[in-house]
């Protein structure tokens, strides 16, 4: 652990590229050793060696294909047993384009497979160690796609919604143990995620666009000043409050010992 700062250590996936690196170079300026998951080893260990040197941390590599149930169980594993971890960047994801009538459904199941059961599986590993421990920090990175499911392919938008509701469910069963829970709802980000996902990043429009270096740093100050969600492009807090007030007002009706008097006009 790094002797300085014992601020522990922060074990993000999806390391080796886009909000996940930058993320790795913000903790890292924090004083969090690192450990770095995602595919590509060897942009990994660039990144530790990089990191090692400006930051004078510990950075470990540690390579794993998260949709491949061997690797996502080592990472789990790592998550359960290491001690030193204070923090879970729950990141690594994946986008497919597209109307669901013509989509390659094994790519979807692979998104399914990386956005929601390797996210799902590290959090209750997180939840368990930090739980016991009575301390720790999981961040998840959902999307505003969450709750715009008409704008992009419903899969991916549904598995960023399950991100979002699972984090919300966390974020009530964790804090009376010390742990806090973060959803981070990005925007339209700079990154390759795009271009992976088979479109242009170039596509969109500049003013959709936010550079991943101000979202990264954004979401940090959302988390610092305590935000259980955070939506870096929001200007006005207030308008998530409303939505999770008109969320909350449904509750008492939500379920009843009655259908509602419009489903009752032909019955008898
Ligand atoms: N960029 C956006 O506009 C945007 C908006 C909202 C939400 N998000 C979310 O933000 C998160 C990060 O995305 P990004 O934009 O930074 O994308 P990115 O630049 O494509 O980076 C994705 C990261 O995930 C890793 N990854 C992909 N498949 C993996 C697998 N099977 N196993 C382990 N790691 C894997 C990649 O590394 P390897 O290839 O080396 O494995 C890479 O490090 C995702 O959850 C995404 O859904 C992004």
């Amino acid at each position: 652990m790094n002797q300085q700062t014992n601020l522990g250590t922060a074990l993000i996936t999806g390391a080796s590229a886009g909000i996940g690196a930058t993320y790795a170079q913000r903790l890292a300026a924090r004083g969090h050793d690192l450990i770095l998951v995602a595919r590509d080893a060897a942009r990994l260990q660039q990144l530790a060696e990089q990191l090692k040197a400006r930051h004078g941390v510990q950075v470990e590599v540690l390579p794993a294909d998260l949709t491949k149930r061997a690797d996502l169980l080592t990472v789990e594993q790592r998550l359960r047993t290491d001690a030193a971890i204070t923090l879970l960047l729950n990141n690594a994801g994946m986008a497919v384009q597209g109307q669901l009538i013509d989509t390659d459904i094994d790519r979807v199941e692979s998104m399914i497979q990386l956005n929601v059961i390797s996210v799902t599986r590290l959090a209750a590993a997180a939840a368990a160690a930090f739980g016991g421990r009575g301390s720790g920090t999981i961040i998840n990175i959902a999307s505003v796609l969450a709750l715009a499911p008409e704008l992009f392919n419903g899969v991916y938008s549904g598995t960023k919604a399950y991100v979002l509701n699972l984090s919300q469910s966390m974020q009530q069963e964790l804090a009376p143990r010390g742990v806090r829970v973060q959803a981070v709802l990005p925007g339209a980000t700079r990154t390759e995620i795009w271009d992976r996902a088979g479109g242009s990043v170039d596509d969109l429009p500049a003013e959709m666009l936010m550079e991943v270096g101000d979202l990264v740093d954004a979401a940090l100050s959302g988390l610092d000043q305590g935000e259980l969600v955070t939506i870096p492009s929001l200007p006005a807090r207030a308008d998530w409050d409303a939505l999770q007030a008109a969320r909350q007002a449904l509750g008492p009706n939500l379920s009843r010992n009655r259908p509602a008097d419009r489903y009752l006009v032909h019955a008898g």
